[in-house]
């Protein structure tokens, strides 16, 4: 498979899609035509910018009280930097489709996340809207600890769905309640808090409010985002029939952030780990270079790089979507901790364990119950803080029509029979490689 991979420069497409004029070996007589073309490139620029000073962050909620809500907002997270998403006519053209068919659940944890409310305030409201408003979306947040002015912003996140007629539960509980997450009790918390975002899901509130099931669990972590991405990967999901839909989150070391989760079809991690550990930890006795993802898998490494979604065993990484139905009876799936960790006297597995992330055994369960239509999304590249994002964002990305033709992914029926297991998220030490249901 040959794929034109598109460059930078083909990221974006320019709003100003004239060659500027090359000054170069130009005759005598040209002063004239000179001038006229430069003050064409100069009204060309001036346009651009104020192209680019003009366009809204993200389309405005028609409703006066949800813009007022989302100013108040804006200001009280001023101090936080949010980056600034645009919308083409190629994003609502590849996104209108999203409208209708499906309702969604939009679930989200959150934990001292006053920095990333501000982009909730800023891209959940299109997000909302282009998966078809509070008809198709119910909105669960669960918040447990917070000490900074995120429980502040979810009293007003929770205005902002009132006006904007979205079903949602909003549970904030502050300082108050701070988890203890001690003694290995990490996974533990947090599975159990993803649990308690899910309730109305696993209640029948959010069926009720919706007149039926959800149809699809869009879960979100505390990222710096564009509603691009997340629309990207419930466009994956829905055209690729997934089960597991998963956006690319990104780290300051400059490669996948969540590789705890993530493993290839073939059962290995993302990147070779004595890799990983010479770039992190090794002597700067010798020039040191950026891992380079999926050596080994080949194939999942040219898709990678071309930006096309590609099969995975196991994904998180950001934001994930996946089929409600596997929440639901008679699967009734919750995010849980390893059962494979054996206490050494008693015999059985250990009551609390960091064994193996909450969210990579989402993705085994899935195997489990024969939903292994699991990919990731290279395209929503998501991350942990505005400049991060920023530099890795691909939400403006067009993909070339030569490397479009290769996004649907050849789906394989059956997991990897062993996996490269990174127990307790030592990543440092050499992989243990498992059955890859064991856990
Ligand atoms: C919330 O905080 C309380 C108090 O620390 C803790 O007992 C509980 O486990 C926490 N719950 C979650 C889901 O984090
Ligand atoms: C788990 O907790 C229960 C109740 O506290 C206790 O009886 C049991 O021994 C614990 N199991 C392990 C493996 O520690």
């Amino acid at each position: 498979m040959n794929l034109g991979l598109s460059g930078s420069g083909a990221r974006r497409r320019s709003s100003l899609g004239l060659p500027l004029p090359m000054s170069l070996g130009l005759p005598a007589r040209a002063p004239p035509r000179l001038a006229r073309l430069a003050l064409g490139a100069l009204v060309l620029l001036v346009l651009g910018a104020l192209y680019i000073l003009l366009t809204p962050y993200a389309p405005v909620p028609s409703r006066a009280s949800a813009r007022a809500l989302q100013r108040t907002a804006f200001r009280r997270t001023a101090h936080h930097r949010r980056v600034r998403c645009t919308y083409s006519d190629a994003h609502w053209r590849r996104y209108r489709g999203l409208k209708a068919g499906r309702r969604v659940f939009l679930a989200v944890n959150l934990f001292e996340s006053e920095a990333v409310v501000g982009m909730f305030f800023q891209e959940l409201p299109g997000v909302i809207e282009a998966l078809g408003g509070g008809e198709n979306v119910y909105v669960s947040v669960y918040e447990n600890g917070s000490g900074d002015r995120t429980p502040e912003m979810l009293d007003l996140f929770d205005k902002l769905l009132t006006a904007l007629q979205v079903p949602h539960t909003v549970v904030s509980k502050g300082a108050a309640e701070r988890s203890d997450k001690e003694e290995g009790k990490r996974i533990l918390v947090l599975a159990a808090a993803r649990n308690l975002a899910m309730e109305p899901l696993y209640l029948g509130a959010a069926a009720a409010a919706l007149g039926g099931e959800p149809d699809e669990v869009l879960f979100m972590n505390d990222i710096f985002f564009c509603a691009a991405d997340v629309l990207e990967v419930v466009y994956q999901k829905r055209r690729q029939g997934m089960h597991q839909a998963c956006a690319l989150d990104w780290d300051p070391g400059q490669i996948a952030y969540d590789r705890w989760v993530l493993r290839s079809m073939s059962g290995r991690n993302w990147y070779r780990t004595p890799e990983l550990v010479d770039w992190f930890n090794g002597p700067n006795d010798h020039p040191k270079s950026v891992p380079f993802a999926l050596q080994d898998d080949l194939a999942d490494r040219v898709r990678f790089e071309a930006h096309l979604p590609l099969q995975v065993f196991s994904c998180w990484n950001g934001a994930s979507v996946i089929d409600a139905s596997a929440f639901l009876p008679p699967r009734n799936m919750r995010f849980r901790q390893s059962r494979a960790d054996m206490d050494e006297h008693l015999g059985v597995p250990k009551n609390a364990t960091m064994k193996a992330s909450e969210c990579f055994l989402s993705s085994v369960d899935l195997w489990k119950m024969g939903f292994g239509r699991i990919g990731i999304v290279p395209k929503a590249s998501v991350a942990y803080t505005a400049d991060l994002y920023d530099r890795w964002r691909k939400d403006g990305l067009e993909l070339l029509p030569e490397v479009a033709v290769h996004e649907w992914i050849n789906w394989r029926a059956d997991p990897p029979t062993q996996v490269a297991f990174q127990d307790y998220a030592w990543w440092w030490v050499p992989d243990r490689w498992g059955p890859w249901d064991e856990q």
